[in-house]
């Protein structure tokens, strides 16, 4: 059982070694002043997958996807809040919810195919990059996510639980 790596290997990593190099080649184009982003791998998961609803900079659509700019660092400060995050990334979410006096009432998604590192990295984007949580509070680690994956619920429960950690309404 020694068989030494298979060409193939370096073949494969090639094209993705060419990816990452235009990527860090096209930054500059459009870094400018803007601030270093702290999770560029859950900036990656977050482009991939929330900015098509949620825009890529987190703005949220009016009526239909939240913005995401606030809300997510509050959450993040708390025990509840941080399982509140955990579980809408897993279950998703639905029902009337309230976000800085303006109402969204659609259908997030969820995403339980993604991996528990990969849905605390894109959090961690949403948290600290997006909302800019403090650096007093504890970034969010896959063993959260594995928590809550652990109890599965419904976007409906999600809902409800949301009531009971988000910031009260004006
Ligand atoms: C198909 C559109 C869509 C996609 C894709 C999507 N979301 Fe959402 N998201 C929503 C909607 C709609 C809501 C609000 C649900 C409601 O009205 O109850 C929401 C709510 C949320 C909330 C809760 C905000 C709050 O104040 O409670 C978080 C956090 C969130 N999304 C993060 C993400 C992340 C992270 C991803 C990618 C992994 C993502 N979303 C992908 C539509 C989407």
């Amino acid at each position: 059982m020694t068989r030494p790596p298979a060409p193939a290997c370096a073949g494969a990593a090639a094209p993705a070694l060419l990816a990452l190099t235009l990527a860090a080649a096209s930054l500059p184009a459009h870094a400018g002043d803007a601030p270093a982003v702290a999770y560029p791998q859950g900036a990656d998961v977050f482009q991939a997958n929330c900015a098509v609803c949620h825009g890529a900079a987190g703005a949220g659509i009016p009526a239909l996807a939240p913005p995401l700019v606030s809300y997510p660092a509050r959450f993040a400060a708390s025990a509840a809040g941080r399982r509140q995050l955990a579980m809408t990334v897993l279950y998703g979410l639905f029902g009337d919810i309230m976000v800085d006096g303006r109402h969204y009432d659609f259908r997030m998604p969820d995403f339980a195919r993604l991996d528990d590192a990969t849905l605390a990295a894109a959090l961690n984007f949403v948290a600290f990059d997006l909302a800019h949580a403090p650096a007093t509070v504890k970034p969010l680690a896959p063993e959260e996510i594995a928590a809550e994956r652990a109890h599965p619920v419904d976007g409906a429960a999600v809902h409800e639980h949301r009531n009971g950690v988000a910031p009260p309404g004006p």
